[in-house]
């Protein structure tokens, strides 16, 4: 298994070369939530790998300290712990794109390789991670792969129809492409402020340039000549009977860990803690990248949070495509 990132975190005090914080910041200078309109999201998408590179500059460190090496969502069983819930979700995509033993492996937008390696082990299959943009500039590298999966991450393309085309192009005829994506819902309703205000929350908290919905990504994906076998939303799956904002919301840990870092959750610690760094930041112990780190940070949560309890937004919407028999090999 071979799965490789291309971010890492800074921490605390520590100086990069460049302000991330402040380039991320200045992508979205003008975009004020709530009435971001599909031109500047447009606009952004042809900024996205611009986003994303200074998005996981600065919030790796973050995402690692609450989510450890897996970044992202997943429902729970009542008794279950976050890392278990994790890893059943990774297991159920895996099982549902019908990765086995000595596959080969496509995982595309690996963050820092944690799905990746359960896949592995939990199958036997061999996973090459990447991120979306190794796909784009070493996509001559790429090829016959047997399946491709992806977690949270296919939200983040600059070009969603060219990504799922190249993600076409390399597999094999009869390969799968089973991957979990954000989405807003049906509940969502753009006429509806509320919602528009935590759909562009969710946006600029997530580096997203254009959160869809599932019928734009399926048009895409027919669009590249994937066959679809399935499309269904995990958080509404019976499976998941404690919804996967739970633990965004103080309401699901069922280990005295979990219950520390959803403690650190809360708004009215967060608040407390911004306030502290604040100060130290304004003392100048900081670099600049921190505040918009948790700035950042917070909108995510608090915006993916929001999403998931109004039922119009979902992370975790599993989509299973199958490469037809008959296409050629990659050219
Ligand atoms: C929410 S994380 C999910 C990571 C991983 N699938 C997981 O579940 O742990 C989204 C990932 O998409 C990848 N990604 C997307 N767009 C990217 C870009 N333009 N540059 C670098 N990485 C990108 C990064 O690897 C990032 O960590």
């Amino acid at each position: 298994m071979s799965a490789t990132a291309t971010t890492t975190g800074s921490s605390f005090g520590q100086t990069r070369a460049y302000d991330s914080g402040g380039r991320y910041r200045s992508t979205w200078r003008n975009a004020k939530l709530g009435e971001i309109t599909d031109e500047e999201r447009t606009e952004r998408e042809k900024k996205a790998a611009d986003i994303n590179e200074s998005y996981y500059d600065f919030i790796t460190d973050h995402y690692e300290s609450g989510w450890g090496s897996k970044f992202h969502f997943s429902g729970y069983q009542p008794e279950e712990a976050w890392a278990a819930a994790a890893a059943r979700e990774e297991h159920y995509i895996a099982y549902m794109t019908g990765i086995k033993e000595g596959d080969r492996v496509l995982d595309v937008g690996c963050g820092v390789g944690g799905p990746a390696r359960e896949i592995a082990v939990f199958t036997g299959a061999h996973i090459t991670g990447i991120t979306i943009n190794q796909m784009q500039v070493e996509r001559g590298s790429l090829y016959n792969f047997d399946h491709a999966c992806s977690i949270e991450a296919m939200c983040h393309s600059p070009d969603y129809d060219k990504a799922v085309s190249e993600v076409f192009r390399v597999l094999k005829p009869g390969g799968k492409f089973g991957f979990a994506d954000w989405l807003v819902t049906p509940k969502y309703d753009d006429g509806n402020e509320k919602h528009r205000v935590i759909r562009d929350t969710i946006e600029r908290g997530g580096a997203v340039p254009h959160l869809q919905t599932a019928k734009a990504r399926i048009a895409s994906l027919k669009k590249a000549g994937f066959e679809v076998l399935l499309a269904k939303d995990l958080a509404l799956d019976k499976s998941n009977p404690i919804p996967w904002w739970h633990a965004l919301d103080n309401k699901h840990a069922t280990t005295v860990w979990n219950g520390w870092l959803m403690w650190n959750l809360k708004e009215s610690v967060f608040n407390v803690v911004y306030k502290v760094v604040g100060a130290i930041h304004w003392m100048g112990f900081l670099h600049p990248s921190r505040m918009e780190a948790l700035e950042t940070v917070a909108q995510c949560v608090y915006g993916c949070r929001d999403g998931g309890k109004e039922g119009i937004f979902t992370p975790m919407h599993l989509f299973v495509r199958r490469k037809p028999e008959n296409q050629g090999e990659k050219n």
